[in-house]
């Protein structure tokens, strides 16, 4: 069985601003679709190919996907590809966001494993034939595909071992394909992988851990996009100026309280505590420690369930990106209440939220078409991290229309996606 993914339901746009008053000329705008690699390659075990989480995470006995499909075959854009690339330019854009299969270019995750050159190729020859199509490249190095090795050898991103890891595999994919594309996104919405993958268990890894488990992942692929950040910096930007005058950013962001909006940006949790907050200001909102640091201490633990960064994982964190990517969906409305010191994850934020059922809907529950949060959204983000290096490049918006595929959770549309830049001169990045 494939996975229906409605692709050409994706449309994204870039724009780049000259000030804040938005002005832009159509030929800044960048049009383009954003996929997954495990959304639109199959080709699951082909040409040397590792096994991924999701590979495995799919295959768990008619217990996790409720129809049993699987990304075994899917768009079959592995072979397909070059026919991919002409459905992108019958329609029109000239841009293209994809996702790099770690286990399909490192089968088993580390260097030490072996590099797949087919898996290698296949990468190089996408992003030539999208080039020789006018469409420029967009590469996403985690789009949650881990390799299965490294799960089950440590639990993956809940160990720092993965760390040394992940820098190995970006850096191989700065030096194969970084003097093409221009822009690098670390991680793709680790919101998503990590509360409902290791939270609330719908996604791979399966993991149902609320209290801490989410924490130390968060911990963690911040620390290793830092280092992947500071490789990308230090020995790829210089070197290829003309190109790689931008890196990457983890991208989230999605819910925002469209009426009296309080500041505290609770709802949005580890997108803006776990993520946003500590590669821009370099240390986690005070409020998110005192808040989980008296609640572990109410439930009689010793220490907060939150991790703390090292001065120096501060230091290489603080400025860690070129732009910031903006994934919007959809907004609830937050309200605040004190909820349980050992609830975990979902009570530490001391407030519930809902949607107001005048919002018109769409295929999945939780997408109410709310249009109003991207400017909300913007703006409390401008507010909040007053001019943040963040805003100096790229925000990126996702809004989604199409019925989902699964019950539990196999991500099927990445939509409609505008992105937003400013020029290179306000403020730096570093
Ligand atoms: C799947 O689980 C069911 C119920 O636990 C069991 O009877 C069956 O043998 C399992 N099938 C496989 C292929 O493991
Ligand atoms: C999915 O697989 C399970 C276990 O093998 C089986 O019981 C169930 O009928 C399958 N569901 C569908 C829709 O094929
Ligand atoms: C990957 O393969 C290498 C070489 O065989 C081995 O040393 C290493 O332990 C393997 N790593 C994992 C995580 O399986
Ligand atoms: C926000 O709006 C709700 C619903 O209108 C209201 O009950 C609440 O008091 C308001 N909160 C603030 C802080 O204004
Ligand atoms: C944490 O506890 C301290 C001391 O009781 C209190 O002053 C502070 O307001 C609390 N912070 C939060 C966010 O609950």
């Amino acid at each position: 069985m494939t996975l229906q993914m409605p692709l050409v339901a994706a449309i994204s746009l870039t724009l780049l601003l000259t000030s804040m008053s938005r002005q832009c000329t159509a030929q800044e705008f960048i049009w383009g679709t954003a996929t997954s690699s495990y959304q639109i390659e199959g080709a699951w075990d082909v040409d040397g190919k590792g096994m991924s989480i999701w590979d495995e995470f799919v295959r768990r006995n008619g217990t996790t996907i409720k129809d049993n499909s699987t990304g075994d075959i899917a768009c079959r854009s592995y072979e397909k590809y070059k026919e991919d690339v002409q459905l992108l330019k019958q329609l029109g854009v000239n841009g293209y966001r994809f996702s790099i299969s770690w286990p399909r270019v490192l089968p088993n995750g580390t260097l030490a494993g072996g590099i797949n050159e087919k898996g290698i190729q296949y990468y190089v020859n996408l992003v030539d034939e999208l080039l020789a199509n006018g469409i420029q490249p967009m590469a996403t190095l985690y789009h949650w595909d881990l390799p299965l090795t490294l799960q089950n050898e440590f639990e993956g991103w809940e160990s720092e071992q993965i760390i040394p890891h992940f820098v190995d595999y970006a850096k191989l994919m700065f030096e194969k394909l970084g003097d093409k594309v221009k822009w690098w996104i670390t991680f793709n919405e680790p919101w998503v992988f990590n509360v409902v993958g290791n939270g609330e268990g719908r996604h791979a890894p399966g993991k149902k851990e609320l209290k801490t488990t989410l924490y130390i992942v968060g911990h963690n692929l911040l620390r290793a996009h830092a280092k992947a950040y500071r490789i990308y910096e230090k020995d790829f930007k210089p070197r290829r100026a003309k190109l790689a005058s931008r890196s990457m950013a983890p991208t989230s962001c999605r819910r925002t309280r469209p009426a009296n909006w309080t500041r505290k940006p609770l709802r949005d949790g580890v997108h803006v505590w776990l993520v946003l907050r500590p590669g821009v200001l370099r240390r986690l909102p005070e409020e998110m420690k005192t808040r989980i640091g008296n609640k572990s201490a109410a439930a009689g633990l010793p220490k907060s369930r939150l991790p703390e960064f090292t001065a120096d994982e501060k230091a290489e964190l603080k400025g860690s990106s070129d732009f910031f990517g903006l994934n919007y969906y959809t907004s609830s409305i937050a309200e605040h209440k004190i909820l349980s010191n050992d609830g975990g994850y979902y009570d530490d934020q001391d407030l519930v939220s809902s949607l107001d059922p005048s919002w018109p809907g769409s295929g999945s529950i939780w997408l109410k078409v709310t249009p109003f949060g991207i400017r909300e959204g913007i703006k409390w983000l401008s507010e909040r991290y007053d001019n943040p290096p963040l805003w100096s490049r790229r925000t990126e918006f996702l809004t989604m229309t199409g019925p989902p595929v699964t019950n539990t959770g196999l991500t099927s549309t990445e939509s409609t996606s505008a992105t937003l830049r400013r020029p290179r001169t306000s403020s730096s990045a570093t």
